[in-house]
């Protein structure tokens, strides 16, 4: 018995063995049991957060990149990130910040070990664009004359953004949304003065 593997239950959802080697995260998302985990697993968000209700002696030490993270969002004692914490014996029982199935479709499952971009952090530029006093414009106009407008607008704005190597992240109403700098650093904008 005293070398039996680990095991970890994760409250409403399942009990399972786990290697020490590996972090509760990477357990969980290997036997497909759903773990938020937005940054990637790079301590660099607290959606891999869980609280222990067992077996808080039988986890790992905080490490420095916990530490760091837990400092700046004040962490309570009794919450650990799943990406940084290994079970080393024993059992532990643990909540994650999901209530129930409705939540499952928010988070990652196996998706982490293949999507390289998650949690990846670039330098951006953003540029956000509104339409000032849309709302009366629309009143005042032509519904199909709105729609010219705001086309025509939209595609003088493509093409500067992709003159300046962006990218249009999202286009909702009169609003458009991009960002530069994904590749290599945004091209400077020559002076308007
Ligand atoms: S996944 Fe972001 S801190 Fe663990």
């Amino acid at each position: 018995m005293q070398n039996a593997s680990p095991e970890i239950t994760l409250v409403n959802d399942t009990t399972f063995k786990i290697e020490p080697s590996d972090s509760i995260l990477k357990a969980s998302l290997k036997k497909g049991v759903p773990f938020c985990c937005e940054c990637g697993g790079r301590a660099r968000c607290s959606t891999c957060r869980f609280l222990v209700l067992e077996g808080e002696e039988n986890l790992s030490e905080i490490n420095s990149a916990e530490r760091k993270l837990r400092t700046h969002i004040h962490l309570p004692e009794n919450v650990r990130l799943a990406c940084q914490t290994y079970v080393k014996k024993g059992e532990v029982e643990i909540k994650r910040i999901m209530n129930d199935e409705s939540d499952y479709p928010l988070y990652l499952r196996n998706k982490l070990i293949k999507n390289e971009n998650i949690g990846k952090e670039l330098r951006l530029s953003l540029l956000f664009l509104d339409i000032r006093n849309f709302t009366p414009f629309v009143e005042q106009h032509l519904a199909f004359d709105v729609i010219h407008i705001i086309r025509k607008l939209f595609f003088s704005f493509e093409k500067i953004i992709e003159y300046y190597d962006g990218k249009i992240i999202e286009t909702v109403g009169d609003g458009l949304y991009a960002a530069f700098g994904f590749d290599k650093p945004p091209k400077p904008v020559p002076s308007l003065l």
